[in-house]
Order: C-alpha cells, then structure tokens, then sequence
C-alpha cells in the first residue's frame, strides 16, 4: 500500500494522487514577466503529480523581487498562464498559481522603473541577489508601508487572484515563508511598526489574515492554500518567539476552511513544525521538505498529513510519478542552470528512458 498514490481532496482541489509538484522560482519568464512557451511544456510534462504548485509569482510589479519572474497582473501574463494551466489540465492535472510578494527582497535592478520595494518597516535585508543588468547588488533598502497603503497591498492581491481565475487556475497558494512579504509582516525582526499591523502578535498576524480573507473572498476558501515555514532565518530573518507566532496564525487560519495549509519542515531543531500544525490547524496538511518515496508514504501512513511536496525530486525527473510507480532511478538535476535562461536545465531532462536501474 502506497498512499502517496490514491486520490485525495483538498477543499475543492481533487488530487489525483497525494504527490504535490512544490514550488519553485526558475526565472524563465519572457519579457513583459510573462510566462513564455517554455513554461507551458514544462508544467505540462509534470501534470502527473496530483497538484502542482507554480513557481513564486508576483501579484503586482511592486511585489517582483527576482530578476526574470513572471507575474500576475497583466493581460499579457494571464494569457501566458491561460496556455500553462490548458497544458495541465489537458493532461488530467490540477494547479494553482504560487503568489509571492518579496517586499524588501528585492532589487530595483530586477523591477519596472516605477516599481517600489516595500516592507513593514524600513529595514534592509543583510544580503545580496543577482541580477541580469548589474550583477550580484545588496538588498534595496525598503520604504516602510504607510497605514493607509496596506489595504492597496492587500489588493493587489485579490487582483492577482482575480487574474489566477482568468488564467483558468484551480486555485492559488498564499507564500507567506522564506522572509517575503507576508513573512515580514509576521515576524518580529523586520515587523517594529505599533499602527494596528505591528506591536503584538494578533497585529503582526493581522497582513496575512486580512491577504487570505481578500484571497477566500475572490476564489472561496476550499480553492485558497497557504504556504509557511515557521522559524525560517532564511533572508535575514529573525522572529523571537516562531512557535507562538505560528500557533496563533495557525488558530486563526483554521476556521477558515481553507483548501490546505503547506507546511515546509523547520530548520530549528526544537521546533515541529508539522506537530505544530497538526495542533492548531484542522484542515488538509501539506508537508515538504527533504521526502523521498518511502518518507512520503510514511507520511501519509502515520497521518501527519494528506499529501507531500516535492521540489528538486521534479527538477531532472518530469515523470516522478511514474519513476515512483515503476521504482525506476532518479535523475539528479545540475545546480549551474537552476536560474539561468531558455531551455538547458529546464525542459532538457528527459522522461525515464530505460536501461539499468542506477
Ligand atoms: C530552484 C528552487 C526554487 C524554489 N522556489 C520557491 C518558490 O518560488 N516558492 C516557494 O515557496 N519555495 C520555493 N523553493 C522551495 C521548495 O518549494 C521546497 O520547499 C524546498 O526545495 C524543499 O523541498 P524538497 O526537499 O522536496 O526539494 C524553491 C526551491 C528550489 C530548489
């Protein structure tokens, strides 16, 4: 008995097997932040996980942190996507549409001229990113958002979603992990602002409880995920209490009845963060990070949750499923064209093709 492989719901989402395609950024969009024809083969070769999760996306150009990422709120970027989600569902599967406001990780490099770099408060990141015209720069020192901004921001992202729906996705996941955004916002490190966001636990929570109600609002709550890493020190930061933080947002997401909660692993040893969830949060669970075959099956079998993600296993293996069913070899992916452009590293690796099991 393998559960990674029998059907399962999640909200309206019907998987056709428990093994989710995680997210993942790989700066491949055309101009204009476009999702190009590359994108649509790749997604469509992976259509066989049960749900796949699309690469970080941005809800506005204000939101883009990375150079080449594709965004959401363009009429250009829907019919981009429009193509991407026909490929998947053609093939039978299920997706959703990653949204991702880097706030102050980001590059003005990397954005529209006009775009801002914004965060809770005006705290810059220690670090560096790449960027095609200048190379590796810091972090942008972010403007703090002003009170009265906020619900602009929150809107960008009922656009976005309203756009994902155009776009003919099945739902989309809230990214509120790995120091963007919603993350800032939540933490205590990079959230010092006492205007009714910042200043207590229940403020710092209140941006990404007011982004998912904006989010249910558009799609309906069983076609909206959210995606976290508790205690994440990743991009510069740092939240003083991570398990208190997690559980009340967890208490407050959970009469929701959103469509799942994504949880990755925490890299803080003392802290479970699938435990964690378990407790304070009733709905579908997600869990990702370091699974193989056999880990995920566990998994599921102990009931720690109702389906695992995989990342990197999807890089070099378009047909993971398949490799999983047959117990055919994986292929290992090369670091050097993770974020490079067109096709090389992308849609290079083929389908298992035979030959010895390695
Ligand atoms: C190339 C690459 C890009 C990633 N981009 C994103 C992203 O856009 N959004 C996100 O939530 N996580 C992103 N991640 C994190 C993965 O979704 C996942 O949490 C991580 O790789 C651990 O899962 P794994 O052990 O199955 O690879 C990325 C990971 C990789 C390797």
């Amino acid at each position: 008995m393998h559960p990674l492989f029998e059907p399962v719901e999640l909200g309206s989402l019907r998987l056709r097997n428990a093994i989710v395609m995680a997210p993942m950024t790989r700066n491949r969009a055309a101009a204009g932040d476009v999702p190009s024809d590359l994108a649509v083969a790749y997604y469509g070769a992976r259509a066989a996980a049960g749900l796949i999760v699309t690469e970080g996306t941005q809800p506005s150009p204000h939101g883009k942190g990375y150079c080449r990422t594709p965004g959401m709120h363009s009429d250009a970027q829907i019919a981009g996507w429009r193509a991407v989600t026909a490929a998947v569902h053609a093939a039978g599967g299920c997706i959703v549409l990653q949204l991702m406001h880097c706030g102050r990780i980001a590059s003005h490099h990397n954005k529209d001229a006009d775009a801002r770099t914004v965060a809770p408060s005006a705290i810059r990141a220690q670090g560096r990113m790449f960027t095609d015209s200048a190379g590796l720069v810091e972090f942008d020192a972010p403007e703090e958002l002003a009170t009265a901004e906020i619900a602009g921001v929150v809107g960008e992202y009922a656009h976005a979603a309203r756009a994902a729906q155009q776009a003919g996705f099945d739902g989309v996941e809230l990214h509120a992990a790995s120091g963007y955004l919603p993350m800032q916002f939540l933490s205590s490190g990079t959230n010092r602002r006492h205007d009714g966001y910042g200043g207590s636990v229940n403020a710092r929570l209140r941006f990404v409880i007011e982004t998912v109600e904006a989010l249910t609002g558009v799609m309906g709550a069983a076609r909206v995920g959210v995606r976290i890493c508790p205690g994440n020190p990743f991009n510069d930061l740092l939240d003083e209490a991570p398990a208190a933080t997690y559980a009340a947002l967890l208490d407050a997401l959970s009469p929701q009845r959103l469509a799942y909660l994504h949880v990755i692993r925490s890299p803080l040893p003392h802290l479970d963060a699938f435990a964690l969830a378990r407790r304070h949060f009733s709905g579908p669970l997600i869990v990702n990070d370091g699974f193989d075959f056999a880990a995920g099956n566990a998994a599921l079998h102990a009931g720690l949750a109702q389906a695992v993600s995989y990342a990197r296993a999807f890089i070099a293996n378009p047909d993971l499923v398949a490799r999983f069913q047959h117990g055919w070899p994986l292929a290992a992916f090369d670091r050097k064209t993770l974020y490079t452009t067109g096709a090389p590293g992308y849609n290079s690796y083929p389908a298992y093709e035979g030959g010895a099991p390695g």
